[in-house]
């Protein structure tokens, strides 16, 4: 069996994935630079799977250790993951972002080619729709009116990856649009890891929970919703991972083609009703106070997840109990070890 090689492999989604897909028996081989994650993945992911997979370290700008790769392995789809994903980082610093998100797609792209490897899933995000006017979102809403540079580096990448199908259509894309990502595998030994201080909201509510941060501040109860405060379609990562698998048999069947998919729930939910349930779930206080909206913020996003639905046979199936609940749990993991 070709294997499947993964970069970002130790990172939030790609770990999950790893997960998944070993243990749908798939053959892994791995690139990770740890810009934003740690080697002990690798030692989580055979601890909950019981195999290994065939890591290089590197970076995925470095031409010569991915044809390394593609010269030492058998590789028959790639799963790219590997990016920067904060969207405050982004603004004040744009052109790494250009360089790290985009430079290296072309450059994996490029390898691939000259192996005569077309199959790729493409991590990509909800924010290549910027504020959209139809909700819920379905694929075939206007993408382009992104509001930072790491939402406009992902539209880049999608548009590279069109123009490369309209020029050979024997290459077989997946593009997975993720909505917002949250929780953690249910062995606690991987999960989310922000660097610092998290900016999302699911990570920074656990850390408030957990004493580790005093307040939560909600960005703006002034908005056109139920309760005022922005809402969100938030996707269990373990549901997500679980699309990647079947990406993976289906572009095994298809041989070619170009398939866009949103990663969503299709249902939304509330800051406060995030909140609310997170508190119910694991028993816990979160303190907040509302504060002022964040730029940049829009009011409302959510999926239309039918297609992947329709022609992957996937569909999100953990609830936002679970995320809760596994979020707690890894965040106090985290914290039982000593982990900051
Ligand atoms: C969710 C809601 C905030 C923090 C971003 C990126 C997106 C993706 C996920 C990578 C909003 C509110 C948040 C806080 C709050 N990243 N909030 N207080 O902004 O929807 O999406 O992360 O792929 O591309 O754009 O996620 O978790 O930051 O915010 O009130 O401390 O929670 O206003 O309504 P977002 P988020």
């Amino acid at each position: 069996m070709k294997k499947i090689f993964i970069t970002g492999c130790t990172g939030y989604i790609g770990s999950h994935t790893c997960v998944e897909l070993l243990n749908a028996g798939y053959e892994i081989v791995g690139l990770d630079n740890f810009s934003n994650s740690k080697k002990e993945v690798l030692d989580k992911i055979k601890e909950i799977t019981g195999k290994e997979i065939k890591f290089y370290e590197g970076n995925m700008l470095d031409k010569t250790i991915l044809s390394k790769i593609f010269e030492e392995n058998e590789i028959g789809s790639v799963i790219d993951f590997a990016a920067y994903k904060s969207v405050g980082d982004s603004v004040n610093m744009p052109v790494e972002y250009y360089i790290n998100n985009v430079s290296s797609v072309l450059t994996l792209l490029s390898v691939m080619k000259s192996h005569n490897v077309k199959s790729i899933i493409f991590s990509s995000t909800a924010a290549v729709y910027g504020d959209s006017t139809i909700i819920p979102v379905t694929e075939e809403c206007e993408t382009g009116k992104t509001i930072n540079p790491y939402g406009t580096s992902k539209l880049y990448c999608e548009g590279i990856l069109k123009d490369l199908y309209k020029s050979d259509n024997s290459w077989n894309i997946c593009i997975f649009r993720y909505f917002n990502l949250v929780g953690a595998h249910k062995s606690y030994l991987i999960g989310e890891e922000p660097n610092g201080t998290p900016a999302n909201l699911m990570p920074y509510i656990a850390k408030v929970a957990l004493g580790e941060l005093p307040c939560l501040n909600i960005f703006g109860d002034d908005y056109n919703t139920p309760d005022g405060t922005g809402i969100r379609d938030y996707i269990h990562v373990v549901d997500l991972a679980k699309a990647h698998v079947s990406a993976i048999k289906k572009l095994e069947l298809d041989k070619k083609g170009m398939h866009i998919y949103n990663l969503g729930t299709g249902k939304g939910y509330s800051v406060l009703e995030m909140v609310k349930t997170f508190e119910k779930v694991n028993n816990v206080k979160v303190n907040y106070k509302i504060v002022k909206r964040r730029p940049g913020d829009i009011a409302v996003s959510y999926a239309d997840a039918t297609k992947a639905q329709n022609e992957l046979g996937w569909k999100a199936e953990l609830t936002l109990e679970d995320m809760c609940r596994d979020s707690y749990m890894f965040t106090k993991s985290l914290k039982n070890k000593g982990v900051k």
